[in-house]
C-alpha cells in the first residue's frame, strides 16, 4: 500500500479529474497484482491524507471501483480488493495474464454490476419480483413446454423466435412509435450484450463517442472497451444538449436514452429530438436509443421513441425486459436499421448463437395473449404510488434534498450538497442503505451531486422506514 502515493504521483493526467485518475491508478494497480485479492485498502480518510487529495475524491473512486466488481466493500469492516490478477513475472507474454490487447481494454472498462439485492432501500434499477405474475408464467411455461418442447430443444434462429421478434414490433409500433417490423429484431440477452455488440461492430479504436453527461456507466464500459475516445456531453432539462457540438470532435457514435435520461431522468424534448438527429445525419454518426424503462411513465403518456422521427436509418434502438418483466429473465433486444441485420445476426452467431428459445416463446406468450399489457398497467399503478410515498416522505427533508425529475421509472436521482455527498453516503451505507452517489455518473466534471434512489421494489413500509433510517443518519451527522 505504501507504493500507492508514489504509483499516484507517477501516473498523473492532469487532464482528468482526481477521482478518475485515482480510479485508473488503483485499478491498474489491481490487474497489475500489485493489490492482491482480498487485500484490504486504507480507510478513505487515511488514504485522502496520504495523497493529499479530499476523501471525497477517494470515496468516489472507491464506490466506482466497487460498482466495476474490483472492491467489495463492507460496512464497518473495510474496502478489500475483489478480483485476482496474474503476479506479473517476467514471461514471453505481452502481459501479466496474456490478454490480448483487446482483453485489456474490456478488463480496463470494468463491468457494469446491477445489485442482487432489490429490497435494500434504495438499490437502483430493480423492478419488484414479488408483483410478477409467477403462477401464470409457470402456467404458460408447462404450456410451450407440452405443445412445443421437441422445436424449442434445438438450436435456435440467432436473430431470435420468430414469433417473438414479431410480438416484439407489434408492440413497439403501437406503444413506442418505432418504425420496424419483425425482421429488423435482433433478440438479445441484455441491453448490455447489445451495447458490447454495437461497440465491438461499429467502433474502432480511437473512435469518437458523445455519451451523455452524466450517464450510463454500462454505455460507457462498452464503448471504451473497443477503446473508443469518449467525449462526456452534458445533459440539461432537455436532455443531451449538442449546442457546444462544433467544439466537439465528430462522433461516430451518439448514446442517449431519451425517454428517461439515465440517472437524472429528464425526458428530451422533440426540438432536442430533431437537432440530435439532423446532427447525427450531419456527421454520419449512429445513435443509440437506450429506452431501457420508458413503460414506467407516470404523469404524462411517454414520447414516441426518436427511432420513429429518424428519416435517414441513423437510430439503433435498445429495449429490455429487465425492467418490465424479470432482469434474470435475460431477453433485451435490437431494432436495427435493415443494412445492418446482416452482419449483427452473424456476429451473434458467432458470440454465443441465440438466447435460450424456451424463454423467448413464453415472452412471446405473455406478450400476445394480453398480459404482458396488463402486466405494464399494474405495475405503473403499483410504482407510481410508491413513487409518491417516498416523495412525500422527503418532503419534510425538502430544503437539503431535492428530488428532480420524479415524473418515471424505477427511481429517481435527488440532489444534495456537494460537500456533504461523500459524508451523507457513509453514513447511510453504514445504516446499511443503498445510497448510489450521482457523482459515480459523471466522467470529468461533476455538476450535480446526490444520489439515485430506487423506490419501484419496495414495499410503502420499507420505503417509510428507510427514510426514517436516513433522516436519522442524517441528524446525527450534520443537525439537519
Ligand atoms: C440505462 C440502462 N440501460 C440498460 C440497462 C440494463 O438492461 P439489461 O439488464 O438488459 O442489460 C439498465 C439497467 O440498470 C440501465 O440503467
Amino acid at each position: 500500500m505504501s507504493a500507492l502515493p508514489i504509483l499516484f504521483a507517477a501516473e498523473s493526467q492532469p487532464d482528468l479529474p482526481l477521482h478518475e485518475q485515482l480510479t485508473r491508478t488503483l485499478r491498474r494497480a489491481i490487474l497489475a497484482g500489485h493489490l492482491p485479492l482480498d487485500s484490504r485498502l486504507p480507510a478513505t480518510r487515511v488514504l485522502a491524507q496520504d495523497l493529499q487529495v479530499s476523501r471525497s475524491t477517494v470515496e468516489l473512486a472507491f464506490s466506482r471501483l466497487e460498482a466495476e466488481g474490483y472492491l467489495r466493500r463492507q460496512v464497518g469492516v473495510g474496502s478489500f480488493v475483489a478480483i485476482a490478477a496474474q503476479p506479473s513475472k517476467p514471461r514471453p507474454r505481452k502481459t501479466a495474464a496474456g490478454l490480448s490487447q483487446r482483453g485489456q481494454l474490456i478488463v480496463a472498462a470494468g463491468s457494469c454490476r446491477d445489485a442482487t439485492t432489490p429490497f435494500t432501500a434504495f438499490t437502483a434499477g430493480q423492478p419488484d419480483p414479488t408483483a410478477f405474475p409467477r403462477e401464470l408464467w409457470g402456467k404458460l411455461t408447462q404450456q410451450r413446454w407440452k405443445k412445443d418442447g421437441e422445436r424449442l430443444m434445438r438450436y435456435g434462429d440467432s436473430q431470435g423466435l420468430p414469433e417473438l421478434r414479431e410480438a416484439i414490433a407489434g408492440y413497439l409500433a403501437q406503444s413506442r412509435g418505432v418504425a420496424c417490423d419483425a425482421a429488423q429484431i435482433l433478440v438479445l440477452t441484455s441491453s448490455q450484450q447489445a451495447l458490447q455488440l454495437i461497440a465491438q461492430l461499429l467502433i474502432d479504436p480511437n473512435d469518437t463517442v458523445w455519451l451523455e453527461e452524466p450517464g450510463y456507466l454500462g454505455a460507457r464500459n462498452a464503448m471504451r472497451s473497443a477503446g473508443a475516445k469518449i467525449i462526456p456531453v452534458p445533459v440539461d432539462h432537455d436532455g443531451i444538449n449538442t449546442d457546444l457540438s462544433s467544439t466537439l470532435l465528430p462522433p461516430k457514435l451518439i448514446y442517449t436514452t431519451p425517454s428517461h435520461q439515465y440517472p437524472l431522468g429528464v425526458t428530451m424534448s422533440l426540438p432536442r429530438r430533431m437537432a440530435l438527429l439532423e446532427q447525427a445525419n450531419q456527421h454520419n454518426a449512429w445513435i443509440i436509443e437506450d429506452d431501457y424503462d420508458s413503460e414506467f411513465s407516470y404523469d404524462q403518456r411517454p414520447l414516441p421513441a426518436l427511432q420513429g422521427l429518424d428519416q435517414h436509418g441513423r437510430v439503433i434502438y435498445v429495449g429490455t425486459f429487465s425492467k418490465v418483466l424479470f432482469p434474470s429473465l435475460r431477453i433485451a433486444y435490437l431494432v436495427l436499421p435493415p443494412d445492418l441485420m446482416p452482419a449483427f445476426a452473424n456476429a451473434r452467431a458467432a458470440f454465443d448463437g441465440h438466447t435460450p428459445q424456451l424463454a423467448q416463446a413464453v415472452t412471446a406468450d405473455f406478450m400476445t395473449q394480453g398480459h404482458f399489457a396488463a402486466h405494464i398497467r399494474q405495475m405503473r399503478l403499483l410504482y407510481r404510488s410508491r413513487r409518491d410515498l417516498l416523495v412525500d416522505c422527503l418532503q419534510p427533508l425538502a430544503s437539503v434534498i431535492r428530488p428532480v425529475n420524479v415524473n418515471g421509472g424505477l427511481q429517481f436521482a435527488v440532489e444534495i450538497e456537494a460537500e456533504r455527498e461523500s459524508q451523507w453516503t457513509a453514513a447511510g451505507q453504514a445504516q446499511g442503505l443503498a445510497l448510489r452517489p450521482l457523482s459515480q455518473f459523471y466522467y470529468d466534471k461533476v455538476e450535480k451531486n446526490g444520489w439515485l434512489l430506487g423506490y419501484a421494489a419496495l414495499s410503502n413500509i420499507q420505503i417509510s422506514t428507510a427514510v426514517d433510517t436516513l433522516k436519522k443518519c442524517l441528524r446525527s451527522v450534520d443537525s439537519v
